[in-house]
């Protein structure tokens, strides 16, 4: 194992402007490293992160402090029955006739919507325009939230994320963290109480009546899953918006068949979350000493899980810092269920319960934007820059486009 100064900083500069270029020395230096200000183990090999997802031993219990006190207690914390109560309880909003039929129609619309403000323009900021908003906007209508309020959900989600992503323990993240929690609170709760007495087709009603074995969910575990929603679902599928199209963009060839065969999204967006996954790190704590590559993790303390080395681990994947939606090694069947091999939904229990609905709304977003810019590029002199360590995306993406009909 290498000793603290030997370990590569992931709360440096150098790695905030090029994280890829520092997984590559990682992943060819010892495979275990000690992180003394994070307080964190940190791996980044393949194999080393797909077993702390898949493998009981390693425990959520580190939300406990990363996300509790901001969101109050949410399936991310549970394990055994109570989890998996839990997500039987959310878990069939997000997926098969509920997604098809319910909520296709919501995502259609609001994509719509955000493109009519720009499509006669012939240029867009595809991040301000549209990526910061579109997923947000789909789970406050999906919510059956008021649409007015949606700069105040997103000014909560950014606080959440920033609490959840506070590596260096900055108090006025974590002051924000906890005035959000309030806030979010003191809205959330009397519209969870008018709700239940005023059961609607959105999907907070259904979270109000759901039942598994007589367990039910309390008005304080609707807020707190929904404050996670806001999060979750929010800054992820915003990232992955920006992104595949940065990604697409930056490789000219790849965006033309794409445009050409639409039955290729999805294969575009599976590498999209291969390449430049949107969450980068999480974290989990050992129930037991638990051996991996270059050591033991001793019980109780805390690993950081680099998802965005794993992903590019040679050990697992071909060329891995090309960016190629026709690879071979990367299954587009499963890329949205447990069995991925990619890690950025996570693998194991855990597994993202909102993959097939960001599945969905990336799907109908980039059918949409394809077809509002037939011949988009990037606007002159345009170099999209990644912004962010615990989550990552373009900071910003200018397009130029002739419009439709001129
Ligand atoms: C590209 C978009 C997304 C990415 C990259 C992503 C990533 C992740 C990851 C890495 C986890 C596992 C966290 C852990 O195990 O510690 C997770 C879990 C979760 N995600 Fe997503 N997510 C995305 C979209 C969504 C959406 C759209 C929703 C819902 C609106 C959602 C809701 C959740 C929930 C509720 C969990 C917790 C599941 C559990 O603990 O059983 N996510 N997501």
């Amino acid at each position: 194992m290498t000793a603290a100064r030997e370990a590569p900083d992931i709360l440096s500069p150098e790695f905030a402007m090029d994280p890829y270029q520092v997984y590559r020395v990682m992943l060819d230096a010892p495979p275990l490293v000690w992180h003394e200000p994070m307080q964190s183990y940190i791996i980044s090999r393949y194999e080393d992160v797909s077993r702390a997802f898949k493998e009981p031993v390693f425990t959520t219990d580190n939300y406990d402090w990363q996300l509790e006190p901001v969101h109050g207690k949410t399936i991310l914390q549970m394990s055994g029955r109570e989890h998996s109560v839990r997500r039987a309880l959310v878990a069939p909003a997000f997926r098969g006739s509920e997604l098809e039929q319910r909520f296709l129609p919501v995502i259609e619309r609001n994509a719509r919507a955000l493109i009519d403000g720009f499509r006669d323009k012939g240029t867009v900021d595809l991040v301000a325009e549209f990526a910061t908003h579109f997923p947000i906007n789909v789970i406050v209508d999906m919510l059956g939230l008021d649409p007015a309020d949606h700069a105040r959900f997103q000014r909560w989600y950014t606080s959440i994320i920033a609490f959840l992503g506070n590596l260096s323990q900055d108090a006025d993240i974590a002051a924000a963290g906890l005035r959000t929690r309030e806030e979010l609170a003191e809205y959330m709760i009397p519209i969870i109480q008018e709700r239940r007495e005023n059961l609607g087709d959105d999907l907070l009603s259904t979270l109000c009546a759901a039942e598994v074995d007589g367990t039910r969910m309390s008005d304080e575990d609707i807020k707190a899953f929904v404050s996670l929603l806001l999060a979750a679902g929010g800054e992820t599928t915003d990232k992955a918006v920006a992104s595949l199209f940065k990604n697409l963009l930056e490789h000219p060839e790849q965006l033309a068949a794409v445009r050409a065969d639409r039955s290729l999204v999805p294969q575009a967006f599976a590498e999209t979350l291969r390449y430049t996954p949107p969450v980068h790190m999480i974290m989990r704590q050992p129930a037991e000493d638990v051996t991996v590559s270059g050591g033991v993790i001793p019980a109780g303390s805390t690993v950081t899980c680099l998802i965005g080395a794993a992903n590019r681990d040679a050990r697992r994947f071909a060329d891995p810092d090309s960016f190629d939606i026709f690879r071979a090694d990367l299954p587009t069947n499963t890329a949205f269920s447990a069995a991925a091999n990619h890690l950025s939904f996570a693998l194991g229990r855990h597994f993202c319960v909102g993959a097939l609905l960001a599945k969905t709304e990336i799907e109908v977003a980039t059918n949409q934007l394809l077809d509002a810019m037939p011949d988009l590029e990037l606007a002159d002199g345009a170099s999209p820059v990644e912004r962010g360590v615990f989550t990552r995306g373009p900071a910003s993406l200018p397009i130029r486009f002739t419009p439709v009909g001129s």
